[in-house]
């Protein structure tokens, strides 16, 4: 229990227990739609009424803080309220609490005689302002005028699960502009996020000025379009959200370039900006890796003076030059002296470190210094960087690779890479404080589907291996967002909007048991979203699949997830706009045809466009198995597959007999391939509907038919398809392929609209 817990009256703590015992969770998230939601929450009852009469009393550590809280105001109002140090009646007290003894954490009591945040500091307090935002009515974001703005009563405890609650954001691949990090940074704090992470640099741009290498921007923060942004222009055929930016196209020297960057003195803005809203900004300046930007208009940062593409990626800088680390260490003290954060990212991800094994300069040092391997010889640069950071009382932050050939236990290891579950693992045990950024689920440039909310509201930052004291190593998580495919603003809120929402309840709220009330909430914050202008992915449209079957008619029933939202369709393989005829319920499909669905906004934003296949079909005869033998013939294949089709000209490793569609626990090949043949015996005719995930690529083939093709290499995703069978067996296939980096393979069936389930173990034959 947290100490302030004793400051609250008898009388506060009867309607804590008599509100909680009749206040149920759906009640409060329609009157109280807070994302995140608060740890402790009672409703009081009545309500207070602000004005631009009413003071705001502030002690005097918590001035910014009324700051900001005037500003909300003051968008609803027209004017500012009266700021006051001394105590005041009927007024909104920013209270000064040193009984308060975590960081981040407030109370805030509102009835109808006051407000009163408390809090010991300006974090705190700061938190407390933003949940008074999220109390205020919507229309405040727009700046619409009130002659008074209403706060429902209510006592909050509130403090967060964990210190670390982070959004990255790629600059580099794409640019932003200052405005619109600003935004970013407005809407991180509204949900109590914390920490910005900013990946400044990469092969493709350099985005930050450094004084002493000008040629680090003046070159390398400008490129011709390279191949992201050729497939950017090709997807925006179909989505303006694809455009790119033309804010950061330029023309110079007769060439159209592409790029951007910040001036010091812009950064500093914004690193203010961010610090007022209690956002710690962590700058990264990736190496030895990712340094083609760099090592372009610096190529004495090379081993052998060459830059160009490894087989994976960059050849990296070299450290086993005293003019590496001079150049590294200069960059870094300028980096230093704009961000006054205490950490520092230095990367350290995806090295090719071939040409460090051929170098002269890398055998004497690794000779002279004792390092064993060219995985040390990172360690070796990490740990010199390090030393260097410490020097000037900053922490280092690495990428988990920086953990490969040994670590000094002051670094924090920033864990991504999902296929090496065993990384954060090592680190705790090494001694080192954690953040976890796995790939699956808090990449938000991975594309979203009806599963993404789910999975990143239910992901558990701590390891299940650690126990309890080890665990409190992991000081939180962070969701990243990689650029390559995101070449504007409108994309970027896309992707990550509304992730971060169940990210931020995750890492403040961290109660799973709210996920039904967070739904909930989150539509009620929908239309906040709206009012902010924020381009958010627009809620999945309910239970399709993506090829349908039907015998004499198909029925399509869909109820939009939001009431502001208009469903189109189209059946001519155009995508729906806002002039296609709006879906009738249901839509009565009658033959074989492709129906396109898709939500609109108010303001025409298209949704996520669903592509419905409807097939008629004669229901599939059952054929006789003799003697039908338990489970499906499995084989085995330790290769490399880009398509599950090519598995069947490639030799077999093994084979084995399943009941189950898994990969047995034996398979420990990062990639491979195996077929799951025999047949299928299901118990009734019916409409079965089948639901293949799969990383990387899955076939199912039931009789003749393709039933889901989710095929090639890619992430976790749903792919499903129906066909319409007799009762009995029928030839049954699937084809699973991996292509590195961890699989998931996961099959599932209803019939006749059932909910979906495991395919029981006694249908599969062979
Ligand atoms: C990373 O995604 N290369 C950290």
């Amino acid at each position: 229990m947290i100490a302030f817990a004793k400051k609250l009256t008898p009388f506060k703590l009867v309607i804590l227990l008599v509100c909680a015992s009749v206040t149920s969770n759906a009640q409060d998230a329609t009157k109280f739609p807070l994302i995140p939601y608060p740890n402790q929450l009672v409703m009081g009852s009545g309500s207070f009424i602000i004005t631009s009469k009413t003071p705001i009393v502030i002690a005097k550590e918590f001035g910014r803080e009324a700051l900001e809280l005037n500003n909300i105001l003051q968008r609803g109002l027209g004017k500012p309220l009266l700021l006051s140090k001394v105590n005041k009646s009927h007024a909104i007290k920013l209270i000064y609490d040193a009984s308060i003894t975590a960081s981040e954490t407030y109370t805030l009591n509102i009835t109808q005689n006051e407000v009163v945040i408390r809090a010991k500091d300006g974090a705190g307090v700061f938190h407390a302002v933003e949940t008074i935002r999220q109390l205020l009515p919507v229309s405040v974001e727009t700046g619409m005028l009130h002659k008074q703005l209403t706060l429902p009563a209510v006592a909050i405890q509130d403090q967060p699960a964990y210190e670390w609650r982070g959004m990255h954001l790629d600059v580099s691949r794409h640019f932003f502009s200052v405005s619109y990090l600003k935004k970013f940074i407005d809407r991180m704090a509204l949900y109590k996020m914390n920490k910005l992470h900013l990946h400044l640099t990469d092969d493709q741009g350099w985005r930050i000025e450094i004084k002493k290498y000008p040629k680090l921007t003046e070159e390398g923060a400008w490129r011709t379009f390279n191949n992201q942004d050729s497939s950017c222009m090709k997807r925006a055929k179909d989505n303006p959200d694809f455009i790119i930016d033309k804010e950061h196209i330029i023309q110079r020297g007769g060439k159209t370039l592409y790029g951007g960057f910040y001036t010091q003195q812009e950064m500093k803005g914004i690193v203010a900006y961010a610090t007022a809203k209690h956002i710690d900004i962590i700058p990264e300046i990736d190496m030895p890796g990712h340094m083609m930007a760099a090592i372009n208009s610096y190529p004495f940062l090379t081993c052998n003076g060459e830059n160009k593409w490894g087989t994976l990626f960059t050849k990296p800088i070299c450290p086993c030059n005293e003019t590496t680390f001079e150049f590294a260490q200069n960059v870094f003290s300028e980096i230093m002296d704009i961000f006054p954060s205490k950490y520092i990212h230095i990367g350290g991800d995806e090295v090719d470190r071939t040409d460090w094994g051929k170098s002269d300069a890398c055998k004497a040092l690794m000779e002279r210094e004792g390092i064993k391997d060219l995985p040390a010889l990172q360690s070796y640069f990490i740990n010199r960087m390090e030393k260097f950071f410490n020097s000037k009382g900053r922490k280092l932050i690495g990428w988990d690779e920086i953990i490969e050939g040994g670590i000094s236990p002051t670094a924090i290891v920033m864990y991504w890479r999902t296929w090496v579950p065993q990384a954060p693992v090592k680190a705790v045990k090494n001694g080192n404080t954690v953040i976890m950024t796995p790939g699956e689920p808090l990449y938000f440039d991975n594309q979203a589907d009806q599963y993404s909310i789910y999975k990143v509201y239910h992901f558990n930052p701590i390891p299940q291996v650690l126990n309890a004291e080890e665990a409190k190593s992991i000081i939180g998580a962070q969701a990243n967002i990689w650029t390559e495919q995101i070449p504007s603003e409108r994309r970027a809120d896309y992707m990550y909007m509304p992730r971060m929402t169940a990210l931020a309840e995750l890492l403040w709220t961290n109660k799973q048991d709210k996920y039904d009330s967070y739904l909930e909430r989150l539509v009620q914050q929908y239309s906040r979203m709206d009012a902010l202008k924020i381009n958010y992915r627009l809620p999945d449209l309910p239970n399709l699949l993506n090829e349908y079957a039907f015998t004499d008619e198909g029925k399509l029933s869909i109820t939009s997830p939001l009431k502001s939202l208009t469903l189109r369709y189209t059946t001519d393989g155009t995508l729906p706009d806002v002039k296609s005829p709006v879906l009738p319920y249901p839509l009565i499909i009658k033959k074989t045809e492709l129906v396109k669905v898709a939500a609109f906004t108010p303001t025409g934003t298209r949704g996520d466009v669903y592509s419905l296949n409807y097939t008629q079909q004669h229901m599939l005869g059952a054929v006789k198995i003799n003697p039908p033998k338990a489970g499906l013939a499995c084989t085995y294949y330790k290769a490399y597959f880009k398509e599950t089709a090519l598995m069947k000209d490639a030799k077999a490793d093994s084979v084995f007999v399943s009941d189950k569609i898994e990969v047995p626990a034996t398979v420990k090949a990062p990639s491979f391939g195996i077929t799951y043949k025999g047949y299928i015996d299901v118990p009734a005719d019916g409409i079965y509907s089948f639901y293949l995930t799969c990383d990387d690529g899955g076939v199912l083939n039931v009789g003749p038919n393709v039933v889901v093709n989710n095929d090639g290499n890619h992430s976790a995703q749903e792919r499903s398809g129906q066909i319409a069978l007799k009762m009995g067996a029928h030839p049954f296939k699937l084809d699973f392929i991996e292509g590195g980096g961890g699989f998931t393979l996961k099959l599932k069936y209803s019939v006749n609209g059932s909910a979906p389930q495991d395919v029981p173990a006694d249908w599969f034959k062979n």
